[in-house]
């Protein structure tokens, strides 16, 4: 028997077809997303087969493929200019690939665009907000142009404030809110038409790292208590460690896709920092003993997987007394670094901030 979430969540594009799907047979990913009956194992949510976007002179996108499995999230992780948004705007069917095709809740982006829409949920990176209304008003905007049945609208708001802890704040005009909770409502209303699949185009871009952790809260939440498949985008390195699993993309293509954990074991060596009394002198044995070792600024680094378990032994092949010992895992900027050679820039966050926030900034 289906519970009160599924029923607030009964996905109403899958039993209210218009349209170019009226009367089509349900795909697998489809039946499989109804009541009940989420995370089947079957048909991806989301299906890139190389994708390519191309503006002008500008590649965009170059070659992409992925699939993204049911309920899982997923993270498109890269710089500013790497071809995110470009893959969000082709699989939501708002840029037309010049190349390769999608499905998306296992339509066709291309032949089939209106079916896509209807199941997918957007946050775009620019907020879209009418600041000037209430949350509500807002909520009620959205559930009007998606056609959401009247009777189900009060119950959706509902449930959607609920899921990003913003019920208070119902009847509050927009433009009192902080970027974080204006952030947060978007998320609520991209989930008020039940989408099959949500997409977050940086959806913790400019936000204080409290924030950004909150706003993983409801990410996850989204995922658990909606049944929702969620592809988002960031260039965060901590944050995309949240992810199921991480597409590294850089200059319009994917360099690595993997589980964060796995991406982590593909560059394998720890980073062992030792202070000694003669570093030079260490570097040169350590050297000498077939380790990867260069001489530092006041210590010597030493490459090598297992760093933990190898510290005795570097020790002792140092042989100059050692004052301190760091070992240091390997974090997705080292990930990063391995794959495209260079280090994500820390300074994006400023750099991509919304048009409507910078403008606020400016006027405090
Ligand atoms: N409408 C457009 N017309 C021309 N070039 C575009 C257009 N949209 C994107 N581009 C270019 O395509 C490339 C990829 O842009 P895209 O917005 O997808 O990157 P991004 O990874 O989302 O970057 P950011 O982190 O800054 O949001 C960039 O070189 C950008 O200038
Ligand atoms: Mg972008």
């Amino acid at each position: 028997m289906a519970t009160a979430c599924d029923q607030a969540f009964r996905p109403y594009a899958v039993d209210t077809l218009h349209g170019d799907c009226r009367g089509m047979t349900l795909p697998p990913a489809i039946r499989d997303l109804a009541p009940g009956r989420p995370g089947l194992v079957g048909d991806p949510a989301l299906e890139a087969s190389h994708l390519s976007k191309r503006y002008g002179d500008v590649q965009a996108v170059e070659d992409v493929s992925f699939q993204v499995a049911r309920r899982e999230i997923f993270a498109l992780l890269g710089p500013n200019g790497a071809g995110k948004s470009t893959t969000v705007k082709m699989l939501c069917t708002l840029a037309r690939p010049t190349d390769g095709t999608a499905t998306v809740a296992g339509f066709d982006v291309r032949r089939q665009p209106k079916a896509v829409r209807r199941r997918i949920g957007l946050v775009f990176q620019e907020q879209t907000l009418d600041d000037q209304l209430t949350a509500e008003e807002n909520l009620r905007f959205h559930a009007v142009l998606y056609r959401v049945p009247k009777i189900e609208v009060e119950a959706r708001i509902r449930r959607v404030l609920d899921l990003v802890e913003l019920a208070d704040r119902r009847r509050d005009v927009v433009s009192t809110f902080s970027g974080g909770m204006a952030r947060r409502l978007e998320i609520a209303r991209s989930m008020l038409h039940t989408p099959a699949v949500l997409f977050l185009d940086e959806p913790t871009v400019g936000l204080d790292p409290q924030t950004r952790a909150l706003m993983w809260e409801d990410v996850t939440r989204l995922r658990e208590e909606a049944g929702v498949t969620i592809l988002l985008t960031t260039h965060y390195m901590d944050e995309a460690e949240y992810a199921d699993r991480i597409a590294i993309i850089d200059r319009g293509s994917i360099v690595a896709l993997d589980t964060p954990s796995n991406l982590k074991a593909m560059v394998s060596a720890d980073t062992v920092e030792l202070t000694t009394a003669d570093d030079p002198i260490a570097t040169a044995r350590l050297t000498a003993a077939g380790f990867r070792a260069k001489l530092g600024t006041g210590n010597v680094i030493v490459f090598t997987p297992n760093g933990d378990s190898q510290i005795a032994r570097l020790i002792d092949v140092a042989g100059v007394a050692v004052t301190n010992v760091h070992v240091h895992r390997p974090s997705l900027d080292d990930v990063f670094l391995h794959f495209t050679g260079r280090q994500i820039r820390a300074d994006h966050a400023e750099h991509v901030l919304p048009m409507r926030m910078r403008a606020r900034a400016r006027r405090r």
